[in-house]
């Protein structure tokens, strides 16, 4: 028999917020000189997934959009190759411009544009509007890139531009001209002025017909200066949050809109120019030019352990929603295929350089392995029998050959109800070690669900708290649905001995192209906005310790409005206390820091709070640090809505 966990009785963790009890201080009291319990060093994390322009026109550094004129009303109605393009005809240039299928770069990008100029004149060509015009800085470098083909008549010379949406010039360069076969071709452009909506123009000043293909700008300065890489501002917002691991690619979009439609990683490494781009579940297209290396490379980057989630060999259940035909399976026959597809992708992420797909990682560059620990297998599918039958093959192998790597499995949508029932019923039957489980919810759901892990029993799967968010009134990024998941986290560092990985959804957002809300970051092409929110999942990854101190909150009552941790850091011995307080009243606090030992005078204090819970105003409500004195018992009062943080030093 398993031996299970103990469970933990907690008899006295939330207090009341009735303004008659605000006079008597609330008694906080850690078990400061025990050495406390175990908890996941991987607890916060972030969950990426390409939503709301995440990735293409988001976090992918690539200027142009439909740089390979893949774009078709699959991805959404009423686009076509030539979407993001025009033609431009300069005093008294005439040509066309078509889109053709017949002789392909490859057969990952079977269509390319081509150009066919009758009368030079001042120019014909095409250009990008990029996603909401192009951002360039005046004086950075940008490597534009193109691969060409003289289809017909002499060579005939090109030239990139930067333009201004007046058409400006901002930066100029020639480049070779076409060769009979398909040919890459470079440049780089230093743009004069700043621009926040610049466009790309591909001119060519000659007669003749040519074939163009994988139109790319990129800044040459990204993240980590990586080729192929990402936005360096939008990145480091990302990487300051230090999450401890990052799941990707989704979400709904790893089992996709329909089983043609399954997020496939092999078809999201190598050249970009020889991926196979798809529709996006949420409604736009994926590129795929951020694949599973820049994914994996992005975390090493940030120091984040990668958690891939793949699909249980069905789609989503929300799948072809017009047509209404929901789940469907893989066929049966597809599934060693599929499952080979899943010990590839272990064996490229961790394999030797002498393995088959070990050699492709390091063909890419990165001859080291990556460390992939985590795998989720599913995302909050429907479970039904074709569901259990599917993951059940995956996991029997993949557990059989890869001991060494923890399955995720899935719990269903919701974090009660049939799918949710079941999904625990069957993660028991087949011993799945971890399960995810998913809530948006609103901000009293979270304080009246403080104790929801308490009592779960520790012989069963852990639990990855994979999505959640508190939806407020609506769905802003209020101090209010902050306050309530800074409370809930308090309660999963309690419980840490069953949540090992929690991770807030979604990530990010782009402004004007959001189909998710709310959302942990926003951006437009030049600006980053970072939620309270975001305040919140920062102050608990980087003060997230390593063991979990007893703490007891007195009086105890109902509706919980005050929530309060405390943990203990192995590598810096330091004592961190968090107490989050979801009353519109400041409230007095004893801290008795039970039987501590050497605990510094001064401490760090680090607080969020405002006078109003519905402010959405992360510039204003930011944490702010301050040193306090603190004795083994001590006062404190807990402001008004608020998360305060205090970081002792016990060396
Ligand atoms: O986070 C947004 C979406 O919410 C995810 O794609 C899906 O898993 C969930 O329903």
């Amino acid at each position: 028999m398993k031996p299970s966990r103990p469970i933990l009785f907690v008899s006295s963790l939330l207090a009341f917020g009735m303004p008659g009890l605000q006079a008597q201080p609330t008694t906080v009291t850690v078990q400061a000189g025990a050495p406390g319990k175990a908890i996941s060093p991987d607890l916060v994390g972030i969950f990426f997934e390409d939503l709301n322009y995440a990735a293409d026109g988001g976090l992918y550094a690539e200027l142009v959009q439909n740089r390979d004129f893949e774009y078709s009303s699959a991805d959404f109605m009423g686009w076509n190759p030539l979407t993001a393009w025009t033609l431009v005809q300069h005093d008294g240039g005439k040509g066309s411009l078509l889109v053709e299928t017949a002789t392909p770069l490859n057969d990952k990008t079977p269509h390319y544009a081509v150009l066919t100029v009758e009368n030079g004149g001042g120019g014909v060509g095409l250009q990008n509007e990029g996603y909401d015009g192009m951002p360039v800085k005046a004086g950075d470098t940008y490597n534009v890139s193109l691969f060409d083909r003289q289809l017909a008549g002499s060579a005939v010379p090109l030239t990139v531009r930067l333009e201004s949406k007046s058409g400006a010039l901002l930066a100029e360069a020639a480049l070779p001209a076409p060769a009979a076969d398909w040919k890459k071709v470079s440049a780089t452009l230093k743009p004069a002025t700043t621009d926040a909506h610049a466009r790309l123009v591909v001119l060519a000043t000659g007669p003749g017909k040519l074939a163009l293909d994988m139109v790319s700008l990129f800044p040459a300065t990204t993240f980590h200066n990586r080729l192929n890489g990402l936005r360096a501002d939008l990145a480091q917002v990302v990487a300051d949050l230090h999450p401890k691991f990052m799941r990707f690619p989704g979400g709904c979009l790893v089992h996709g809109d329909g089983v043609d439609n399954i997020y496939n990683w092999k078809n999201t490494i190598g050249p970009v120019e020889q991926r196979k781009g798809q529709p996006n579940i949420w409604r736009y297209h994926q590129s795929v030019g951020l694949g599973y290396f820049e994914y994996f490379q992005f975390c090493e980057d940030i120091g984040a352990k990668p958690l891939p989630v793949v699909a249980a060999g069905v789609c989503c259940q929300n799948s072809n929603h017009s047509r209404g035909t929901g789940q469907q399976g893989l066929p049966l026959e597809a599934m060693p295929a599929y499952i080979q597809d899943i010990l590839d992708l272990i064996e490229w992420a961790n394999g030797p350089v002498t393995s088959t797909w070990g050699a492709k990682r390091a063909a890419a560059g990165h001859s080291e392995p990556f460390h992939l620990q985590y795998l989720g297998v599913g995302n909050e599918d429907k479970i039904t029998d074709s569901f259990e039958e599917r993951f059940r093959m995956i996991y029997e192998v993949v557990k059989a050959k890869h001991p060494e790597i923890t399955v995720i499995g899935t719990v269903g949508p919701a974090p009660d109800g049939e799918d949710f029932n079941r999904g625990w019923k069957f993660a028991g039957e087949q011993h799945v070690p971890v399960v995810d489980e998913h809530y948006y919810k609103r901000p009293q759901w979270f304080w009246d669900n403080l104790t929801r892990y308490d009592t779960y029993d520790r012989s069963k799967s852990r639990v990855y708290v994979g999505e959640y968010a508190a939806h407020d009134d609506k769905r802003r990024n209020t101090l209010r649905s902050a306050l309530a998941e800074a409370a809930y986290l308090t309660s999963l560092e309690r419980n840490g001995d069953v949540v090992p990985l929690a991770s807030y959804a979604p990530l990010l957002a782009r402004r004007g192209h959001t189909q998710w809300s709310p959302d942990m970051i926003y951006f437009t092409g030049t600006e980053v906005f970072t939620t309270i929110n975001y305040h919140v999942q920062q102050l608990f990854s980087v003060n997230g310790g390593d063991a979990w101190l007893t703490t007891t909150v007195s009086p105890v009552a109902a509706p919980a409005r005050f929530a309060a941790s405390a943990v203990h850091e192995g590598k810096t011995g330091d004592l961190i206390l968090k107490f989050v307080n979801g009353d519109n009243a400041a409230r007095p606090l004893r801290v008795d820091l039970a039987g501590a030992k050497r605990i510094s005078a001064t401490a760090v204090k680090t607080v969020l709070a405002a006078s109003d819970a519905n402010t959405i105003d992360a510039q204003a409500v930011h944490p702010e640090t301050s040193s306090i004195t603190i004795t083994p018992a001590f006062d404190y009062e807990a402001p008004a809505n608020s998360l305060t943080v205090i970081r002792i030093k016990t060396r």
